[in-house]
């Protein structure tokens, strides 16, 4: 071949190829899409076997994720009733595989009408000892049946009654009680007999109940099934209504008709933000978590981990931690009463500048950022993840707040109150069950929702997808960050569901871990630099991971070890 014929034949290739490449990236592009739209498994990963068993018997009667999740919740609410219900609120982050949209079903409560900013106030202004955690006072209106009615009319594919079956089912034919419902009751102990109707469910013989023994709940049953005989209705109007507004008022409580009939959900648009290639979709108010989450890993992606100690790693965690929850408190509140900047405060610019602040050698002083005066646990609440074989997905996390909520059940109901009105502030300065201040912005009136930090979370790229979340007040935010920093750096569900967690809020200007979560050098690292240590008395968090690798296609599910579940593959 001569030079112009290898010339000649080098050009038929370059022509060639330009097309070529182009095809093949619509091929590669279009087989991306299909993989991302289609694991062809489900998985679900709950809190309870139970409730995970309900979402696969949808699955198998042709439910999707959105029917899944819903079966999912309702169960919960009947098999771990300390830690969520249908007398509590839920946030769901739903992935719409066919549209690819993405949406926050906010079904979070709302302060009564009848709220006051002072309401848990006495005269002289000091706050009245737990009047924001005990009895009906301390509930909002509920908002997770209607976030479940709204599930089954817009995204799924099965009736609202057929999905509920399960739930029904459980609370006829009884619950096992076991080590988490009885720690529960237990700390329910004090309060239990002020509300008998609380006391006859849950200590039958005026007792805690021995691990195994089984626990019915009849008014529940019927309460759901009302529910799903009518949907909204049947909650927020009606025989139910009437029982609920009853219990209220005769107990001290100031729930209306009004306040129930005219709850509404919100769909909100997810925040997101861009790290090193993974997006993150999450959590908008009225939740902190999202952009908490955001602006932490926003601050960390200008350090370069990979050349620090873990010492040192560990410390700007923190720094990033502290910064992100004083933001938290003075600017995030109901996004439908006070202005919140969102797009500020997810943006990478403005975390540069919280990072300029931050020096390599030191703790900073909570007291020495711009003040808002003094500034959480536990695994009450609960957090399921799911995805069908289409790609749908949910990420929902659901809370009565407290143990049991505020320990008060509306007789002849089976539902459990909520105490979510401790997560407004009820005075600047006041600390919350979780020791978070808040300011006027997240201060109470009616009908708004109280400031949460419930973080259900979609991480997204080349590498797949994971659906993340769990309880812990304060701390969820703090455990997603460390779970979705491990999956950033290659973890799968189950390192991330087991990883041992640390935690800061700003104030108290002390850091939390678990036992292990730090080494001795760590620990020495961090000491020297001022943070303060403090040991968890115990493990904390209650996380379910699902994942989905994009390229081998495996889905996977993985239960937190420190809870009684375990996830599932179908
Ligand atoms: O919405 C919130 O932030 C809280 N009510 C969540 C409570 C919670 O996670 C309880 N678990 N420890």
């Amino acid at each position: 071949m001569n030079k112009s014929q290898q010339n000649a034949s080098i050009a038929v290739i370059q022509f060639m190829t330009k097309p070529l490449t182009s095809f093949l990236s619509i091929l590669f592009l279009v087989a991306s899409i299909a993989v991302a739209n289609s694991p062809d498994r489900a998985a679900i990963a709950s809190a309870h076997p139970m409730a995970t068993q309900a979402g696969q018997e949808i699955f198998e009667q042709g439910g999707n994720a959105f029917d899944a999740a819903v079966a999912i919740a309702a169960a919960l609410a009947v098999v771990e009733p300390q830690s969520s219900g249908l007398g509590g609120g839920a946030f769901f982050l739903l992935h719409v595989a066919e549209s690819g949209r993405q949406v926050f079903v906010d079904a979070r409560e709302v302060a009564p009408a009848a709220a006051t900013a002072d309401m848990y106030l006495q005269e002289n202004g000091d706050p009245i000892p737990r009047a924001s955690v005990i009895g009906p006072l301390a509930a909002g209106i509920p908002g997770q049946p209607a976030g479940l009615a709204h599930l089954a009319q817009k995204y799924g594919r099965l009736p609202l009654a057929e999905s509920l079956a399960p739930a029904i089912r459980y609370a006829e034919q009884g619950i096992v009680a076991n080590v988490r419902m009885l720690a529960g009751l237990r700390f329910r102990r004090k309060t239990y007999d002020r509300w008998p109707a609380f006391g006859k469910v849950f200590y039958p013989d005026g007792e805690i109940p021995e691990p195994g023994a089984v626990i019915k709940q009849p008014d529940l049953m019927n309460t759901l099934k009302r529910l799903a005989a009518d949907g909204f209705d049947g909650f927020y109007r009606g025989e139910t209504a009437r029982l609920l507004v009853d219990g209220s008022r005769a107990s001290g409580g100031i729930w209306s008709r009004d306040d129930l009939a005219g709850y509404r959900i919100v769909e909100r648009e997810p925040v997101a933000g861009e790290i090193n290639g993974v997006r993150i979709i999450s959590a908008p108010p009225p939740s902190s978590g999202g952009i908490t989450l955001i602006n932490m890993l926003n601050i960390l992606q200008g350090f370069d981990f990979a050349t620090m100690d873990s010492a040192t790693r560990k410390h700007l965690t923190i720094e990033a931690m502290r910064r992100a929850f004083r933001d938290r408190a003075e600017y995030l509140g109901d996004p439908d009463f006070v202005t919140v900047p969102v797009e500020r405060l997810v943006s990478p610019l403005y975390a540069a500048g919280q990072r300029a602040s931050i020096r390599l050698d030191k703790a900073t002083s909570s007291d020495a950022l711009p003040g808002i005066g003094p500034a959480g646990k536990g695994d009450q609440t609960t957090h399921f993840s799911v995805i069908d074989s289409e790609g749908n997905r949910v990420a929902g996390t659901m809370s009565i707040n407290l143990w049991y909520g505020s320990g008060f059940m509306a007789p002849g109901t089976g539902v459990i109150f909520n105490n979510e009105m401790d997560d407004f502030s009820i005075k600047p300065g006041v600390l919350n069950s979780y020791d978070l201040v808040g300011t006027a912005v997240n201060s109470i009136e009616p009908g708004k929702r109280p400031l949460s930090s419930m973080t259900p979370t979609f991480l997204e790229s080349d590498r797949g997808v994971a659906i993340l979340g769990t309880p812990g007040g304060s701390r969820i935010i703090t455990m997603v960050l460390q779970a979705a920093m491990a999956w950033m750096n290659g973890a799968d569900a189950n390192e991330m569901v087991s990883l041992k967690r640390f935690h800061h809020q700003f104030y108290p200007d002390v850091v939390v871990y678990e036992e292990g979560a730090l080494t001795a050098e760590e620990q020495q690292g961090l000491q020297q630099r001022g943070h303060q240590l403090k040991k968890s008395p115990r493990a904390y968090g209650n996380m379910n991971v699902v994942t989905w690798d994009a390229e081998s296609g495996k889905v996977d599910a993985a239960t937190d070890p420190r809870g009684i579940s375990e996830g599932r593959v179908y």
